[in-house]
């Protein structure tokens, strides 16, 4: 219909997703068997029909779980392949991928192994389609910030791979005051720097995020409505972010998709993005997501290209590259 080929149509630009919440079933059980790795699922099925959360941590738990089948270089290879395969189908221009090295390194897979295999892939996005890529490493914020501090040191061989840090993971009873060091020191160094805040957590970790941690974007940010005067900041100072619907929905931070906040989001003035977070496990890539949005909400075709062009006024592109999209 008319919305489908309006969504279809317009070049995106994808600033929240998770390269390892893009593992598909099919995927994991093929690398699974590839690497002699043992599932607790018998099949595509039984693994499938588990994506039913109640939380955050419900996911977080299953999302490592599947995770575990990632061991070599290809592998990494050939998930982000798939991912960006997918996002070109969407029309998606430009990505900037969040990958959390701590999930690897745990289970001793090495960084080299991570970050080559996924910046592999985004090369030849470049080359073969001319789709440009980059990626963030996340720090996870239940763990230990010295852990990060390991983390960082381990990734510095590559540090032309990758143009920032986020923090994921479980957001409740982990502030960002907990990272405050690590993300002074990404920043002496130069990087990006963004954080999930006010997702399940309260606005005071948005808050938080932008003056302890100075943050450039605040992934997820719905909660931020709680707070009018951080409401008019985020507005003022033009801090984009990176809304996921169809993960707000399956993660029930709201009950319904109609009750989502995105429309006064965006009467607020604030420069929303449409993402689609981990599209294998709720059920949605970047068309599905603003389409279920669309559907649910009143939302314009004026909305929809707004929308499209904050994604790359948010972007970390350098300006000729952001004028050939818009
Ligand atoms: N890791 C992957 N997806 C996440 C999300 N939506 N929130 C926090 N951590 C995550
Ligand atoms: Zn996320």
């Amino acid at each position: 219909d008319a919305l489908r080929h309006i969504v279809q149509r317009m070049p995106k630009a994808e600033l929240h997703i998770h390269i390892e919440g893009s593992l598909e079933p099919e995927l994991i059980f093929a690398l699974a068997k590839r690497n002699n790795v043992a599932l607790a699922f018998d099949s595509v099925e039984t693994l499938r029909a588990a994506y039913a959360f109640t939380d955050l941590q419900s996911f977080l738990d299953i999302y490592y779980a599947g995770a575990s089948v990632l061991l070599t270089e290809q592998d990494f290879y050939d998930m982000t392949r798939a991912y960006l395969l997918r996002a070109q189908q969407d029309n998606v221009r430009h990505t900037e991928l969040f990958f959390d090295p701590q999930t690897h390194t745990a289970r001793g897979v090495a960084m080299d192994v991570v970050i080559n295999g996924i910046w592999r892939a985004v090369q030849d996005a470049h080359t073969e389609w001319g789709m440009t890529g980059a990626l963030i490493l996340c720090f996870l914020r239940h763990l230990s910030e010295d852990d990060a501090f390991d983390t960082l040191e381990q990734a510095m061989p590559y540090r032309d791979k990758f143009i920032g840090v986020g923090l994921d993971s479980s957001e409740l009873g982990h502030p960002p005051e907990k990272f405050a060091r690590v993300f002074a020191k990404c920043r002496q160094l130069g990087l990006h720097l963004v954080a999930h805040a006010g997702e399940e957590g309260p606005p005071a970790y948005i808050a938080s995020a932008l003056d302890v941690l100075h943050v450039e974007r605040i992934d997820h940010g719905v909660r931020c409505l709680e707070d009018a005067a951080l409401t008019a900041r985020l507005a003022r100072d033009k801090i984009p972010l990176t809304v996921c619907p169809l993960s707000n929905l399956k993660l029930r931070v709201v009950a319904q998709l109609s009750e989502h906040n995105l429309l006064q989001l965006l009467d607020a003035g604030l420069v929303v993005t449409v993402n689609s977070d981990d599209p294998a496990y709720f059920g949605g890539y970047m068309n599905d997501n603003f389409i279920a949005t669309f559907e649910a909400l009143p939302l314009t075709r004026q909305h929809a290209q707004q929308l499209a062009r904050n994604s790359f006024d948010a972007a970390f592109l350098d300006v000729p590259t952001r004028q050939r999209y818009l």
